[in-house]
């Protein structure tokens, strides 16, 4: 069985970061012991996906706390730094969800926030394993043909998470039951992490792919190339509406008109009950310049102007089921995602 990939590890009092912008082509490490150095790793997605944000966020507490003690910080000073780490990217609410869980124990001293950042990410590992399990029961009950073929979008696996991965994770556990014929990874526009990263991941597991362009994501599922369609979630709002990677919203569409599930894998940390809908999720805007260069070449007449949000949101009308480790709730009117939030089933 292929070792894990490990994103994220807490070392010598450091946050030490597997480099995603460097992923597949060089496997190496970020080290990051201030608050800037952090904050700068979020933004340029040297770590994503939203439930490794929420590790970054517990752990990004203690990186702060440690600042504080070595350059004398005041307490204004060290709140303010804990939020810049909280505040460092808007639309994956666990980056929030790490830093408020861990900030009721920095009173108890900074041993205590990092033992509950490891409790996080415990925690979430074991979640990813679950809501795997529950999503690919979902999925083989709901999917007759066998074996399947799926779309996904992003990255969602190790790399995005703690451990074992969301959407990916319910692709692992079927590749694991014998059930995968092929996997059609969407590109992901622009900054390639389906073709950079899940790919590198279906090669680090053996699991059978195609890299297909964005563009390419409809058609295949009009024309019954696919069985279903997984993602991962940055927020599921109450309602189920869900933001996820810029292009989500399309597969939906399209897994809509052709019949076929469109399922939304994620663990409770990434619910937010205080958003009723998904109107009044923050979409992270980004650089035009990731749409009209690649590398730092241009790819556009000079002058082109890009637009780049970085997610969409997917209605829950167009979501077939919302898996977390707590079960699975297929969205309709009047339903909510509470059960799945925590706790109850
Ligand atoms: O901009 P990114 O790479 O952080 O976006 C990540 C995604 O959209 C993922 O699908 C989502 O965070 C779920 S990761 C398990």
């Amino acid at each position: 069985m292929a070792t894990e990939i490990e994103a994220i590890a807490w070392q010598d009092d450091a946050i030490v970061l597997l480099d995603q912008t460097r992923l597949p082509g060089e496997v190496v490490t970020l080290a990051c012991s201030d608050v800037d150095s952090l904050v700068d790793a979020v933004r340029r997605l040297v770590v994503r996906g939203a439930p490794a944000l929420g590790a970054v966020g517990a752990y990004g507490v203690a990186v702060a706390m440690l600042q504080c003690q070595r350059e004398g910080w005041m307490t204004d000073r060290l709140d303010a730094e804990v939020d810049r780490v909280r505040d460092a990217r808007p639309t994956a609410v666990n980056l929030a969800w790490g830093v408020d869980r861990v900030r009721p124990f920095m009173a108890r001293g900074v041993e205590a926030v990092i033992a509950e950042a490891h409790r996080i990410v415990a925690e979430d590992t074991a979640a990813n394993r679950q809501l795997s399990r529950v999503g690919a029961d979902w999925i083989l009950a709901h999917c007759a043909r066998r074996p399947l073929r799926v779309v996904t979008h992003c990255n969602t696996g190790a790399l995005a998470t703690t451990g074992w991965g969301t959407a990916f994770g319910i692709i692992r556990e079927l590749a694991e039951r014998g059930e995968i014929e092929l996997v059609y990874v969407d590109e992901t526009r622009p900054l390639l992490q389906g073709a950079r990263l899940t790919a590198y991941e279906c090669d680090h597991h053996g699991i059978p792919y195609v890299v297909q362009s964005d563009g390419a994501a409809a058609s295949t599922i009009l024309r019954g190339l696919a069985d279903f369609a997984v993602i991962g979630a940055d927020r599921i709002a109450r309602n189920g509406d869900t933001a996820n990677k810029i292009g989500s919203v399309s597969v939906a569409l399209a897994c809509a008109a052709a019949g076929i599930p469109f399922v939304v894998a994620a663990p409770s940390s990434t619910v937010d009950l205080a958003t009723p809908s998904g109107e009044a999720i923050d979409i992270e805007m980004r650089s035009g310049d990731e749409v009209t260069a690649w590398s730092g070449v241009p790819t556009t007449p000079s002058g082109a102007r890009g637009f780049n949000p970085a997610f969409d949101v997917t209605p829950a009308s167009y979501i077939s089921a919302v898996v977390t480790e707590f079960g699975v709730i297929e969205p309709g009117p009047g339903v909510t995602v509470d059960a799945i939030a925590g706790g109850a089933l």
